[in-house]
């Protein structure tokens, strides 16, 4: 689709960047770097071009608070791809996105954005737009993983993801905004998993319902706690034998983990939410201050069933050390499918039923993440 446009909005953070990178490398579209600095926009979409040797990147203000600007800014535009921490403003971007004729995709993992965009689920289908969330690595590859792992099983009994992110805060450098969007988000922290046949929720005062995974020799076993993601949804009606599944997070650290989370969950009910910049400061302090190298970034997959009448298990790991681009890889490579257009179901989806496992996970490994498999 040589023609075809992607605005990003949040184009030049760091994820938007890493995004553009790749956009530019596997695909002919061209790109708008969207945000409410048009000088930042502006240099960074220069900086591309004679990075890229291409011209195809360009800038543009926007800001997700104010409907009018975003109007303009996607007139022309395929796709709005959202990478800003702007999950309050969902429905204002996906209502400018359909009175422009847009399609959308965006990488939030906040719950509430999945409720924003369902109220507009039929206008989405009627206008015959593709809307994508919960793009990149989580949400986004959870359930292409266990997807993924479905098809290695004549009958699958159980497949529980799991993700850890050692971050790096003198490499990692995520906006102010981004950091309270982050801490306002564990207010909607759902702790779900699929277990014996049934969703439920993990207990918060005796931690029932947590597992240990083995993140391998670097980082060990971790403890980890159910996160929900719409995509995990469906599954147990996709693959009717399943009667074990869910994603599951490790911690930061013990003192973040134990300490300082639920004290900004108790904050997040009672105290005021222009409080919620120190809050923001206070959990960037604790991760900073009390998580030790190695850092890096792992999805792994553990599922057991049946193949060829004999039991079998399968581990998939994931893995990177950059969180930008860990996010990006598994983006472009649903927009790579996306971009097929026979794939381009008019509707609300999310990435992780979206994309088709078998070509994602090889794109993914094509294109720099580590991909490893072992039965
Ligand atoms: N699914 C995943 O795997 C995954 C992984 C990592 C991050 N994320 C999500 O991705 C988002 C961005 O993360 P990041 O690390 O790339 O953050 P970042 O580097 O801080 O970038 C955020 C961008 O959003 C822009 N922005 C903020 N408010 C805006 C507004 N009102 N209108 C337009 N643009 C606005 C910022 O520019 P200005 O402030 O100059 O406008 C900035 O360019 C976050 O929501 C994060 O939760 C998802």
């Amino acid at each position: 689709m040589p023609d075809f446009k992607i605005l990003i909005l949040g184009g030049y953070g760091q994820t938007g960047l890493a995004l553009t990178r790749l956009l530019i490398q596997e695909t002919t579209v061209s790109i708008v770097l969207a945000g409410r600095d048009i000088t930042k926009a502006k240099l960074a979409a220069e900086a591309l071009n004679n990075q890229l040797s291409t011209e195809r990147v360009g800038a543009c203000y926007a800001d997700a608070s104010e409907a009018s600007t975003l109007t303009s800014a996607f007139k022309g535009v395929g796709l709005i791809l959202v990478t800003s921490s702007t999950a309050t403003y969902t429905r204002t971007i996906a209502e400018a996105a359909l009175n422009a004729g847009c399609d959308y995709m965006d990488i939030h993992f906040g719950l509430s954005v999945y409720t924003q965009l369902q109220q507009l689920e039929s206008k989405i289908r009627e206008a015959g737009r593709c809307f994508i969330s919960g793009g990149g690595f989580h949400p986004g590859m959870p359930a292409i993983m266990i997807r993924y792992g479905a098809m290695l099983f004549d009958e699958i009994h159980s497949a529980r993801t799991a993700g850890l992110m050692k971050i790096d805060f003198s490499t990692y450098n995520a906006s102010t905004s981004t950091r309270i969007e982050f801490v306002e988000e564990l207010a909607g922290f759902n702790p779900l998993y699929y277990t014996k046949g049934k969703w439920k929720k993990m207990n918060m005062l005796t931690g029932n319902g947590m597992r240990t995974f083995d993140f391998g020799n670097s980082y060990g076993n971790c403890r980890c706690s159910p996160l929900f993601f719409e995509e995990l949804r469906p599954l147990p009606q996709q693959y009717s034998s399943l009667r074990e599944t869910g994603f599951y997070i490790a911690g930061f650290n013990l003192v973040t983990d134990y300490f300082i989370f639920p004290f900004i969950m108790l904050c997040l009910k009672i105290v005021p939410r222009r409080f919620n910049s120190l809050l923001a400061k206070l959990m960037v302090w604790s991760i900073k201050t009390f998580t030790r190298p190695p850092y890096g970034y792992v999805m792994k997959l553990e599922a057991e069933g049946l193949k060829n009448g004999r039991e079998k298990n399968i581990q998939v790991w994931v893995r990177s050390m950059d969180p930008a681009f860990i996010t990006a890889v598994p983006v472009v490579a649903c927009l790579k499918q996306y971009l097929k257009q026979n794939t381009r179901a008019a509707g609300l989806q999310v990435q992780g039923q979206f994309a088709e496992p078998v070509l994602f996970i090889e794109d993914c490994r094509r294109m720099g993440l580590e991909v490893k498999l072992s039965e």
